[in-house]
C-alpha cells in the first residue's frame, strides 16, 4: 500500500532529514533516511511536526477533475476533430497540406505557415479540425491514456500502391476507437493509378466503399495536383454533420496533450486540443504528472488568443514540466489542487517504474540462475 521513505516526507513538510529520523525515534521506529515508512506512521510524524495531513487518492483525484455530465441544454455544435491516417509515403502530410492550402486567402497561398500540430479550416461557414502529428504510434498511445481525440478518420490510400500493411493498421486503429472512416484514394494523377484496386482491396478489410455500394465515403485526390479537396472537405462536413457533434463551452476546460516540447526560450510548451469547455489565459490546470497555469495561448496561426473553445487547438505556455502526447488536461480551482494530483500521479508512476524494475532484476535473476 501507500508508503514513502524518510528523506521524502521531510522533504515534502520541508523539515530537516534529520529531525524526522529523531521524531520517528522518539517514537519507537528506527528508520534512516532512505527506508519506507507506512502512511500511518508518517500521519504521526506530519502532525507532530504540526502539518496537516492530506492524503490524495485516485478518489480524490476523481473528484477534482470530475466530469460533470453536461445537461443536454448546454450542449452547443463543436467542429469535428479529424485525422490522416494510411501507409507511409501514400501523402498523408501532403494531404494536409492540400487541404490547408486550399483555405488559405488566395493571395496569402501558402504564406501563412503552420505554428503547432494541428489546425482548423472552414467548410461552408463551419470550422473543421485536423491533427497533424498522430501517427499511427502517438494514436495507440493517446488511446491506451485514454484520450479519445479524434471523430474522423481519413484513410489514405495512395492508388498506384493500394492497401498496404500500415493502411490495415489504420482501419484496424478506427475500427479499435469505433471512429467513422472516409477513404481518399491519393495519388490518382500517377500514371500507375488504379482507384479501383484500392476499393476491391480494402473489400478484403471488410471496408465497403460508396462505389462499391457500401457506406464508407470514398473521394479520389492528388494531393499535389490539389485535386478532390473540395469533395474530400464536403465527404467530412456530412460524416460531421451526422455524428452531430456537441460540447458545452460553458465550463471548465477538458484537452488533450497532442505534441508537448521544452523549448529553450519558452519553456514546456503543449499543443493542446480543447475537448469540452473553454480554456482562458489564467487558468489553473493539471496535465498528466505536470500542472500549470495558462500564461498565454496562440492559435493554429500563431496568433495570441485569451480563450480557446470546444475543438479548437492551442499552444499553451505555462505549464512547470514536459507533459506527455495524449496525456488529459484538466483544469482545476486551485494551483494547491493542480500541484497534489499532479504530484499524486507522479508518485504513482514512479512506484509503478519501481515495481516493473524490481519485476526485471527478479527476471534475470531467476534466468541467470
Ligand atoms: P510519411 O509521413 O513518411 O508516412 O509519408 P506521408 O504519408 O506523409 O506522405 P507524403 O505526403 O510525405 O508523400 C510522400 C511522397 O508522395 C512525396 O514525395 C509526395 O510528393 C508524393 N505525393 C503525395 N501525394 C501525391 C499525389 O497526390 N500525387 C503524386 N504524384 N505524388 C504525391
Ligand atoms: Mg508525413
Amino acid at each position: 500500500p501507500e508508503a514513502i521513505t524518510v528523506s521524502e516526507l521531510a522533504n515534502r513538510m520541508t523539515e530537516r532529514v534529520a529531525d524526522v529520523v529523531k521524531s520517528l525515534m522518539q517514537n519507537g521506529i528506527m528508520a534512516t533516511s532512505t527506508q519506507t515508512i507506512d502512511a500511518d506512521t508518517a500521519e504521526l510524524v506530519i502532525e507532530e511536526f504540526g502539518h496537516k495531513v492530506q492524503r490524495v487518492s485516485d478518489a480524490d483525484v476523481e473528484d477534482v477533475i470530475q466530469q460533470v455530465e453536461d445537461a443536454p441544454e448546454d450542449l452547443e455544435p463543436r467542429a469535428p476533430v479529424v485525422t490522416i491516417m494510411g501507409h507511409v509515403d501514400h501523402g498523408k502530410t501532403s494531404l494536409l497540406d492540400a487541404i490547408r492550402n486550399a483555405r488559405v486567402a488566395g493571395g496569402e497561398a501558402g504564406g501563412i505557415t503552420q505554428h503547432i500540430g494541428a489546425y482548423q479550416v472552414e467548410q461552408d461557414g463551419k470550422a473543421l479540425t485536423f491533427l497533424d502529428t498522430p501517427g499511427h504510434a502517438a494514436f495507440t498511445a493517446m488511446r491506451a491514456r485514454g484520450a479519445q481525440v479524434t471523430d474522423i478518420v481519413v484513410l489514405v490510400v495512395a492508388a498506384d500502391d493500394a492497401v498496404m500493411p500500415q493502411t490495415v493498421e489504420a482501419i484496424n486503429h478506427a475500427r479499435a476507437a469505433e471512429v467513422p472512416m472516409i477513404v481518399a484514394i491519393n495519388k490518382v494523377d500517377r500514371p500507375g493509378a488504379n482507384p479501383d484496386k484500392v476499393r476491391t482491396d480494402l473489400l478484403q478489410h471488410e471496408v465497403i466503399v460508396e462505389k462499391m455500394s457500401g457506406d464508407v465515403q470514398d473521394v479520389e485526390v492528388s494531393a499535389t495536383e490539389g485535386t478532390g479537396i473540395d469533395a474530400l472537405l464536403e465527404a467530412i462536413a456530412l460524416q460531421a454533420e451526422i455524428l452531430e457533434l456537441k460540447a458545452n463551452p460553458n465550463r471548465a476546460a477538458v484537452g488533450a496533450v497532442v505534441e508537448a516540447q521544452l523549448d529553450v526560450g519558452r519553456g514546456p510548451v503543449a499543443t493542446v486540443l480543447v475537448q469540452n469547455g473553454t480554456l482562458k489565459q489564467g487558468d489553473i490546470f493539471v496535465v498528466g504528472e505536470q500542472w500549470g497555469k495558462v500564461r498565454a495561448m496562440e492559435n493554429d496561426q500563431g496568433k495570441r488568443v485569451k480563450s480557446a473553445g470546444p475543438s479548437v487547438p492551442v499552444e499553451v505556455l505555462g505549464l512547470n514540466g514536459t507533459p506527455a502526447a495524449g496525456d488529459v488536461l484538466n483544469v482545476v480551482d486551485t494551483e494547491a489542487q493542480a500541484r497534489e494530483i499532479a504530484e499524486f500521479r507522479a508518485a504513482q508512476a514512479k512506484d509503478k517504474r519501481a515495481a516493473a524494475g524490481a519485476a526485471m532484476t527478479l527476471e534475470q535473476m531467476m534466468s541467470k540462475a
